[in-house]
């Protein structure tokens, strides 16, 4: 894993991110996207969020993207001290301590942008990223009961957050 490197998102690397992006909502386990927008719809999305600031980064294998991580500031400007967190490996890479490298840069970079809060909801079942969460300062906050509904399973999602102040 160490050959992996985290970089900023890019536009050369819209096309793996929404490559990986889908390939982890067609888990249809972790993510609340069942599958990725269209490409054209994600790459517009993508470029107006590097364009905003908000934290955008990728893990590459070589040039192939791999994973991602992101943390979106919220529009109101009474919430705009809020980001709100997503990320994904693809199976194979997951479990190396990728997560961890990824999530670290992103915080860090969260705290350069000078957002004061991360947040996010996690199925409750997901304890590799609660456990992930959990290490690097994240606390739960909350859940909301049987929010998540596929495949005639309810799942809760629990509420996290970590405070930068
Ligand atoms: C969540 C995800 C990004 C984490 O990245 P990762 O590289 O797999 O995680 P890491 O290896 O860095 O760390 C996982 C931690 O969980 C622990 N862990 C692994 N499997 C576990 C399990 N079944 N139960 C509890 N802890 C577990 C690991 O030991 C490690 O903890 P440690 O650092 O104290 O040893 C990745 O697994 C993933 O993409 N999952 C699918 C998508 C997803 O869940 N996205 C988040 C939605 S909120």
């Amino acid at each position: 894993m160490a050959d992996i490197r985290i970089e900023p998102m890019s536009p050369d690397h819209i096309e793996g991110f929404h490559l990986v992006l889908d390939t982890v909502a067609r888990e249809r386990k972790y993510l609340s996207l069942l599958e990725a927008r269209p490409l054209e719809e994600t790459r517009q999305f993508a470029l107006s969020s590097i364009a905003s600031g908000n934290v955008n980064l990728v893990a590459l294998n070589g040039g192939e993207v791999i994973g991602w991580c992101d943390i979106r500031r919220h529009f109101f400007p009474s919430h705009a001290h809020r980001g709100s967190l997503g990320m994904g490996l693809l199976p194979g890479f997951r479990g190396q301590g990728l997560g961890r490298r990824l999530i670290e840069a992103a915080i860090s970079a969260a705290r350069e942008a000078g957002m004061i809060r991360i947040e996010f909801g996690v199925h409750a079942d997901n304890a590799r990223a609660i456990r992930l969460y959990e290490t690097v300062g994240f606390v739960k906050e909350g859940v909301s009961r049987d929010a998540f509904h596929v495949d005639g399973d309810y799942k809760d999602v629990i509420n996290m957050a970590l405070i930068l102040r």
